[in-house]
């Protein structure tokens, strides 16, 4: 081929390459053009290939045409490419816009089961007081249960009646209160000491407004030198101001329980009607609220704690009572229901 025909040929492509550039309307087409025009294999490289073919002066003219046509084509692809880089950013600038005005998808926040919420005040509040938390065991031996909080055998509470026993033993049951812990936390560590213990219960019960099989108590504990029943009363008058988020008064009833001596039963004036009597308190104007004592010396000599240096109290309190009478919740069953309709109101 001679050099006129090859430079016919370039100025032919150049015309088709700005042509074909000219009539794409998208980055892929204009790929797929700059395929055709340019690089190795591409028409250009096809004349490029043929300067050997001519002779020596006549190389530097083609090859000088060549580059022309070649920065020619390369300007206009990249003229193109911002052209359409432009056009196609535009269309999807507006087709993808974005109301921000709109209300928006917004996640509920849930939050913690009004049980878990009152267990987190109590400790909050003894915390202050210098208590720490520790926990026991659900599934217990009667040792724990019984025996060591100096229970006596035919005490009613050891009956399988009142107490789930497990197949494993009749000597293995879920535990009926809280006060296992006292014993546990004991026999570890040495006085003095001041611990509260929540945790799960578990009673042979019918199941009706007030009463479920399971339940949640709070243990307190505090042995020290000189511990006195006035000491436990201003613990609890304390504790009773700030949960209830009022000064109310409060009687302690005498009582029994085995591992105290002397018993009590804490109640307080009811936070309702302030003691003049109503429905949440059956017109007496009082609630019963905990049962608590001086720890009994027999249980701190059963862990080789010395009666005679050290003393203490103790105080056990039944959680879903307390978050009844502080929310003015008519049914225990809704505590264990998960209804939404009732949980979403705490
Ligand atoms: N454990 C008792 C119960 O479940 C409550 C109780 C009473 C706990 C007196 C105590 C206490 O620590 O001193 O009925």
């Amino acid at each position: 081929m001679g050099i006129e025909e090859l430079e016919e040929k370039l100025v032919a492509i150049e015309k088709k390459a700005l042509e074909a550039i000219e009539a794409t309307d998208s980055s892929e087409a204009l790929e797929s053009v700059r395929q055709q025009f340019q690089g190795k294999k591409s028409v250009l490289d096809e004349v490029m290939r043929r300067l050997k073919e001519l002779s020596q002066d006549e190389r530097p003219r083609l090859g000088q045409k060549a580059n022309v046509v070649k920065c020619a084509i390369e300007s206009s692809l990249k003229e193109r490419k911002n052209f359409l880089y432009r056009q196609e950013l535009n269309t999807r600038l507006s087709s993808e816009t974005i109301d921000v005005t709109l209300p928006g998808l917004g996640r509920k926040l849930g939050h913690t089961h009004p049980l878990t919420q009152i267990t987190s005040e109590i400790i909050t509040i003894f915390y202050g007081m210098g208590f720490s938390v520790v926990e026991g065991p659900e599934i217990e031996t009667d040792y724990y249960n019984f025996d060591a909080l100096n229970t006596p055998l035919d005490h009613p509470a050891r009956d399988s009646q009142d107490t789930f026993y497990t197949d494993t033993s009749d000597q293995v049951l879920l535990r009926s209160q809280t006060s296992t812990v006292q014993i546990r936390i004991m026999e570890r560590q040495k006085p003095p000491l001041r611990v509260l213990s929540p945790g799960r219960v578990y009673r042979n019960e019918e199941i009706n407004a007030r009463k479920y099989p399971l339940f949640h108590q709070v243990e307190g504990l505090l042995v020290d030198r000189d511990v006195t029943f006035g000491q436990l009363k201003g613990t609890l008058n304390e504790f009773i101001r700030l949960v209830f988020g009022k000064p109310l008064k409060t009687r302690f009833r005498p009582d029994f329980f085995p591992f105290t001596e002397p018993s009590a039963e804490l109640d307080c004036q009811c936070p309702f009607c302030m003691g003049e009597g109503c429905r949440t308190c059956g017109q007496r104007g009082w609630l019963e609220l905990l049962g608590c004592g001086m720890v009994d010396p027999n249980v701190l000599s059963g862990v080789g704690i010395d009666p005679e240096q050290w003393s203490g109290f103790a105080f056990g309190m039944g959680v879903e009572r307390l978050a009844m009478l502080k929310y003015g919740i008519n049914d225990i069953r809704h505590l264990f229901t998960s209804d939404l309709r009732f949980l979403e109101q705490f």
